[in-house]
C-alpha cells in the first residue's frame, strides 16, 4: 500500500461527495469512497479509477451503526489510520414528502420525517466521528458539510427538519473541535453554496467543482489550520 494519506468521504456516489472524492484523489490522497448503495458506489469508484485516481469503495449507510463499525474495522486492518473524514451524506426530503399545500411548512412536517433527517444529516456524522477518531493521528481533519440553512443568525421559514439537522451538525462541529483540539484534530463546518446537484437542482447558482472546493481546502491545505469554525468560500461565516 503506497504511503498516502487516507480520506473517507460519505455519500460519495454522486453530487458534492463524488466531486470531493475526485479532488482529494487528484491531490494524491487514497480515497475511501463510501455510499449506501453497492451498485452506485461501485459505479462511482470505477468512474474515478478510469481517471487513474487512487480510490477504493466501501458500503456505508450513515444511519447504520454496524456499517460505521465495519468501516472502522476495515480501515484499521487495511490502512491503520484515517487522516481525513468528510461527513457529506445528507438528505432534504421535506420538499417532496408530507401532504399539505407547503410540504416544508413547520406546522405540517411529520415527526417521522424530522427524525429521519436528523438521523442521517446529524447522527450520521456523529456515528462516523465516534467510529473513526480512534484511527486519527495528530493533524487529522474532519469536515462536516453543513448549510447556511442551519445558520441561526439568518434563520428563515420552511425546511424545519433540514434546518434543525444542519444547526445541530454545527453543534457537532463545535463540541468535537473543542474535545479533539488536545489531540491536534481539526473539525470544521462548511456551507458549500447553492450547488447544481440532485439536491440543489438544475437552477442552482454554482458548479459542483466550486461547491467542493472549500471542503477540500479544509481537508488538506496547510493554510486551513483553524478548528471549530463555519466556512464558505475559504472565509469564516457566522453560525
Ligand atoms: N446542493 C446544495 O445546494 C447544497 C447546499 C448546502 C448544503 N448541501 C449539503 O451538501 C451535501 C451533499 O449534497 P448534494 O447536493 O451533493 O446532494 P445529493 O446529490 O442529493 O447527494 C447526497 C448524497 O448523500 C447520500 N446519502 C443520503 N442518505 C445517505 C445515507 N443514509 N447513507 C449514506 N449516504 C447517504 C446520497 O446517496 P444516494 O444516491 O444513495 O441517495 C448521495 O450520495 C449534503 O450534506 C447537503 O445537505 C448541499
Amino acid at each position: 500500500m503506497p504511503d498516502r494519506k487516507i480520506a473517507v468521504v460519505t455519500g460519495a456516489n454522486r453530487g458534492i461527495g463524488l466531486e470531493v472524492a475526485r479532488q482529494l484523489a487528484h491531490l494524491g490522497l487514497q480515497v475511501v469512497l463510501t455510499a449506501r448503495n453497492l451498485q452506485k458506489g461501485g459505479d462511482a469508484m470505477r468512474e474515478l479509477e478510469k481517471q487513474k485516481l487512487p480510490v477504493e469503495f466501501r458500503k456505508l449507510d450513515v444511519t447504520s451503526n454496524d456499517d460505521a463499525q465495519a468501516l472502522a474495522q476495515y480501515l484499521r486492518e487495511q490502512h491503520g489510520r484515517v487522516d481525513v473524514l468528510v461527513n457529506n451524506a445528507g438528505i432534504l426530503p421535506e420538499s417532496s414528502r408530507d401532504s399539505g399545500a407547503n410540504a416544508s411548512d413547520a406546522l405540517k412536517v411529520s415527526p417521522v420525517t424530522l427524525m429521519e433527517i436528523f438521523n442521517t444529516n446529524t447522527l450520521g456524522a456523529v456515528r462516523l466521528i465516534q467510529a473513526l477518531v480512534p484511527l486519527m493521528p495528530e493533524g487529522a481533519r474532519i469536515v462536516n458539510v453543513s448549510s447556511a440553512m442551519g445558520a441561526l443568525n439568518d434563520m428563515g421559514g420552511g425546511y424545519l427538519g433540514y434546518r434543525i439537522s444542519k444547526a445541530a451538525l454545527n453543534v457537532v462541529t463545535r463540541v468535537n473541535a473543542s474535545e479533539l483540539s488536545a489531540r491536534g484534530i481539526l473539525v470544521n463546518s462548511v456551507h458549500p453554496g447553492w450547488v447544481r446537484t440532485a439536491m440543489g437542482g438544475p437552477g442552482a447558482s454554482r458548479s459542483i467543482e466550486k461547491g467542493a472546493e472549500t471542503i477540500v481546502w479544509l481537508a488538506t491545505s496547510p493554510d486551513a489550520d483553524e478548528t471549530g469554525h463555519f466556512w464558505h468560500d475559504r472565509k469564516r461565516i457566522p453560525w
